[in-house]
Parts: C-alpha cells; structure tokens; sequence
C-alpha cells in the first residue's frame, strides 16, 4: 500500500487517454484515505518505527464504528520495554488516536478491546462524497493503481484443439481482473496466449496437402470442422508410419520457413481464430493475440541468457533447469532439440518484461497447470529477471481454478464423450432466457431487438456471474437453472434489481440530472447510512478483489449492495416522501455502483424488465 501510495500519479498517462479537462480529481478509497491519517499519527508518534504500515480494516460489527486501526497491538510487541510509557496495548491504541489528524471524514474514535481504534465516520462528510461521485463519476472514486502497466494472459486456447469450458473459465476470469486493473487506471496489454506452434501442426499441414490437394483454392471448406480435421489427421498419424514420418518433415519446412508450409499453418490458424471469435464477440471479449509462434525467435536468446547465469544443464539428452524445491526438472529444450511450453514461456516472460515493461503480469489457467508456472517463474527468479521476494514488483502471478463440473459431479460434458461446444452453450443461456422473456408478455411489449438484447444481456451475464460468484479455485457446477433462476444470488436477479431501482427513478418523473443539481444527499437514517457505507467501499472492495485476485468478493460486495438497498427501499419511502429527492439521488447512487460492478464482470446491464 505505502509503494502505491508514494507512487507519483502519472498524468502524462491519462492525458494520452482522455483530454486534461476530463482528467478528474480522484481521492481514492475512504480506506487509502484512513491509511493516510493513520500512517501520519504513526509517524508523529512513533517517529522510530517507520517501517509500520497502517492497518485499517471496516468493522465487522458496525456498532462498533466503520473502520477499525489494528495496528496497536503489534506495535505494542515491538516496543514493550523500549518505551517505558506505555504499559498495555491500550496505550498504544491511545496515542495513536490522539495523534491522529484533525479531519473533517472523521466523526469520532474509540478504544476497544486490545487497542483497537474504532473510527465512526461523519455522516454528513459520507453524504457529500457520494453526491460528488453522482457529479464527478464513479471513476474519481478509483483506488490508486498498483503499477503502470500490466499484462493479463488469459483465454488461451489451442488451435486445432477444442476451446473448452476451462478456456470459457480463463476467459471469463481474465477478461473481470483486466477490468478491474484498468478501473484502477493500470494499462492492461490482454494477451491471447493461443497454442499454434509445435509439432502437432506437422501432422495437420501434412494431412491437409494430402487430403485436400485443393486447399488453397478454398481453404476453409478443405479444413472444415476442425476438432474433427484434427481426429482424422491425429488418426492417420498413429496409424501410419509412413505419414508419421512425412508429418515430422513438415514440421522442420515450416519451422524452417518455407512459404507453402507457412501459409498451410496461418489458414488453420485463421480457421481456428474464427471459431474463437465467435465465443468472444458473445463475450464482449477484447483480447490481442500473441500465440507461442509470436515468441519463438525469441527462445534461444532467452535461453542464452539463462545458460550465462549457469542454470541450464544437461539431463538425459534433454536441456533443463533445476529448481530449488522441485526435485523434477523444468525441461527447456527437449530431446530432439525441440523447444517447448516452458521454453515458449520464458521467452514470453523476458519479452513481457524487456520489451513492454509489464510490472505485474498474471496467468489465467486451470490449477492443474500450477506447477509449471511455479517452476518458470523459479527460473526467472534464479536469473535474476524478477526480484527474489514474490511481492515485489516486477511480479508474475498464476491465477489458477478449478473445473466446471456436470450435474453428475464430473468434468461437464454434454453427452458422454463429447466436450460442449461453447457457443452452443452460450446459445442455449441466450434462448432459455429469451423464452423465459417471452412468457412474460414482453414479445408483445417490446421490439424484437430488445428482446434480443435482453436475452443476451441477461444470458451471457449469468454464465459469466455462475462462475464468477465462486472463489475461482474450487471447482463449480455448470447448472442453467440455478444460474437463470431470478431469486438468490444470481445475475438475472441482479439485473432485475437495477432494473427495478432505475424504474423507481423512471416512474417518480424527476430528471436526475436536475436532481444531482437542485438537491443533496442526506443520511439520516440507519439503513440509508448503511447503504451510503456500502456504497462509499465499493473501491477498496475493487482494489482488495484485484490484489487477491479474486473476482467472487466483487461478486459478493454487488449482491450484498443489492440486499443493503432492498432494506432502504423497505423501511425508508421514497417517491412521496419529504426526503425524495435526496432518496431518489441515493436510488441513483446505488444504480451508478452496481452498473459500475456489471461492467467490471463483464455484465451488460438491463434498464427495464
Ligand atoms: N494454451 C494453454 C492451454 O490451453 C494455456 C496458455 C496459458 N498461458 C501461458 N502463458 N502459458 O492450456
């Protein structure tokens, strides 16, 4: 946090996206902001203990005040003896609230227990912050970013290969923290790491020419369906010796460049990429790709440099490095001299690293794959391109989880052998929820477009949420009814909440925008300051879902702002009331978040249902 907090704020970087009048003034979360008083008064009064970083978490009991400053106790350990003064935890909880800073956020302090120091913030300053947000945007309320840029490698999947539900899982997962980092003002380079190198393309462009001697006048219909181009190719390559050996010669005339064998590998490529972009155009996906192919000039230099650190040896034939812990190998260059996934990713690593100066680059895969990127990032740590502590930037992360699973309780499959084909999945989500649309009457009170677009909105953001809601390392059931079903903590039911919020709007016949102007937001009720609480942490709640990695605790700030509303709404009358106007900007407030929430999961929201 101190490293983010004394990182200069780079305006030449927002200038290059938005023009300087809409540069905003951000104040970061009320969290940064309690960090910064705290870490003042620590620094008054303990002038000799400046490594301690403030500790300030909200209060789970909210009797108790909002925010809490855990940091007496420990400090206490630290000095106990060294300073006579103080005798008890309490002690150090007291100085440290006598220190803090006048400020008008801060309503009053308390000392509870071992020295915590309970804040209570000042309801009239919570009230005026998010009439600001209303005004400035919900953008100002960004966290400070961790780091300047950031590369996000998701998605992923192989060519030739099927695109499954774990490839549906990456891109999801991906596509939210990008999102997420980018909220936090990070430039996220999202790489689309496609498997399209190696020697499976030997068999396949070999295949390809023999089968399909017509193959360049009509490149796509000769490869056809490509998982089956793929059995039938993988087929004739076990079972006859001779192509095993003709496939094995395309693969060095294609490494070796010849054009015939490059433009056969870049039509499959392409065949391939069509299949993907259809996933991701439901999605909503934005993604570049940077396949294996893109870094394989780049193997043997990064290779070099890992050989003049003494971390490469021989081993059976084969090129490895060793590292500390792991008593198997990481296999570099393998025994026919080949390169492979780990050679690939180091040499992705050093590009990532030397040439687009990522400072934090995370990898979305299945768990399964976590030994191998504990093993390179080891690698890159023994060669010095990443600092020995894990924490320290530039840092590499494996966001891993875990499977989609069936009703049965196996790897979820629609037939017994078949793997589901993803856009038929996507498909089915979009016309279940369509025809649930369509019972409803909306057929006759909507357009078609609509109806359309609600569906996919509606679809799309249930699967999406599905897997989202979970902490991404357990494994989760793929289930329609559960994820399409409008009570609970589903995204339908969600995007019927803001819906209803935004006809509560709609239907008082107040301009909003006037509103914002003419009125003020008050917080005089328990439960509208409990929902204006809520709201105030929605960025910290970003910046702790994105430092863990974890998009599940957005998930769960968003449901339970949707639960801290309907309580409002019950006990506090809106439309009608004296208050209305404040309570209708409060109405506003909570939509702006909970669209603010959608688009960081990737969800398009619904205005009316
Ligand atoms: N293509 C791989 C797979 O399908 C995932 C690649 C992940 N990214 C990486 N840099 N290794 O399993």
């Amino acid at each position: 946090i101190l490293r983010t907090a004394s990182r200069p704020f780079s305006v030449a970087k927002l200038q290059s996206v938005s023009s300087m009048a809409e540069v905003m003034e951000r104040v970061g979360s009320v969290k940064q902001q309690l960090q910064r008083l705290f870490g003042e008064a620590l620094r008054d009064k303990f002038p000799d203990e400046l490594d301690i970083v403030p500790i300030i978490t909200p209060c789970k009991d909210l009797r108790h005040g909002d925010y809490q400053c855990n940091n007496a106790m420990s400090l206490f350990a630290k000095i106990k003896g060294r300073v006579p003064e103080f005798k008890k935890p309490q002690a150090v909880g007291q100085a440290i609230m006598d220190s803090l800073p006048d400020s008008e956020m801060i309503r009053g302090c308390t000392i509870a227990g071992p020295g915590y120091v309970n804040v209570t913030l000042s309801t009239e300053w919570m009230a005026k912050r998010i009439h600001k947000m209303l005004i400035d945007g919900v953008e100002t309320w960004a966290p400070e970013p961790p780091v300047q840029r950031a590369i996000a490698d998701f998605s992923s999947p192989n060519i030739a290969k099927e695109m499954h539900v774990g490839h549906l899982r990456s891109t999801i997962i991906g596509d939210t923290l990008a999102r997420m980092l980018e909220f936090q003002n990070v430039e996220v380079l999202r790489r689309n790491h496609v498997g399209d190198w190696g020697t499976q393309f030997g068999m396949l462009i070999e295949y390809l020419f023999e089968e399909n001697p017509n193959w360049e006048a009509a490149p796509t219909e000769a490869i056809g369906d490509l998982q089956g181009f793929y059995k039938e190719s993988k087929k004739k390559f076990d079972a006859d010796s001779d192509f095993k050996e003709r496939a094995q010669k395309a693969v060095v005339s294609l490494q070796g460049g010849e054009e015939k064998y490059r433009k056969a590998w870049a039509q499959i490529c392409e065949t391939s990429r069509r299949e993907f972009d259809k996933v991701y155009l439901r999605l909503g996906i934005k993604l570049e790709e940077k396949g294996e192919s893109f870094y394989n000039p780049y193997i043997p230099k990064a290779l070099e440099l890992l050989s003049k650190e003494n971390l490469i040896e021989e081993s059976e034939g084969a090129r490895v490095i060793y590292v500390g812990g792991i008593t198997r190998p990481l296999i570099v260059v393998k025994k026919d001299g080949g390169y492979n996934y780990a050679s690939t990713d180091l040499a992705a690593l050093w590009y990532r690293l030397n040439e687009e100066k990522a400072e934090w680059i995370i990898y979305v895969t299945d768990v399964g794959q976590r030994e191998h990127f504990e093993m390179f990032f080891a690698a890159a740590r023994q060669a010095g391109w990443l600092p020995a502590e894990e924490d320290k930037y530039p840092k590499v992360s494996h966001v891993g989880f875990g499977l989609v699973l069936g009703e049965d309780g196996k790897r979820f499959r629609t037939r017994a052998t078949e793997v589901v084909k993803l856009v038929d999945l996507l498909d089915e989500a979009k016309n279940r929820c369509k025809a649930a649309l369509i019972e409803r009457g909306k057929a006759e009170k909507w357009t078609g477009e609509e109806l359309e677009q609600t569906a996919e909105a509606i679809g799309y953001g249930a699967v999406k949420y599905a897997d989202l809601k979970n902490n991404r390392l357990t494994n989760y059931t793929f289930n329609f009814d559960q994820m399409l079903n409008d009570k609970g903590n589903t995204a339908v039911y969600l995007l019927y909440a803001h819906a209803r919020i935004c006809s509560i709007i709609r239907r008082s016949g107040r301009d909003v925008e006037e509103l914002k102007k003419v009125g003020t937001v008050d917080l005089a009720h328990p439960d509208e300051r409990v929902l204006g609480l809520h709201l105030l942490q929605f960025p910290e709640v970003v910046e702790e879902a994105c430092t863990n990695m974890l998009p599940n605790i957005l998930c769960e700030y968003l449901y339970n702002l949707s639960e801290d509303f309907t309580k409002f709404y019950t006990n506090c009358q809106v439309v009608g009331s004296p208050q209305e106007i404040s309570r209708l900007l409060l109405c506003e407030a909570t939509a702006v978040v909970m669209r603010k929430c959608f688009f960081l999961l990737g969800i398009t929201p619904v205005y009316k249902i």
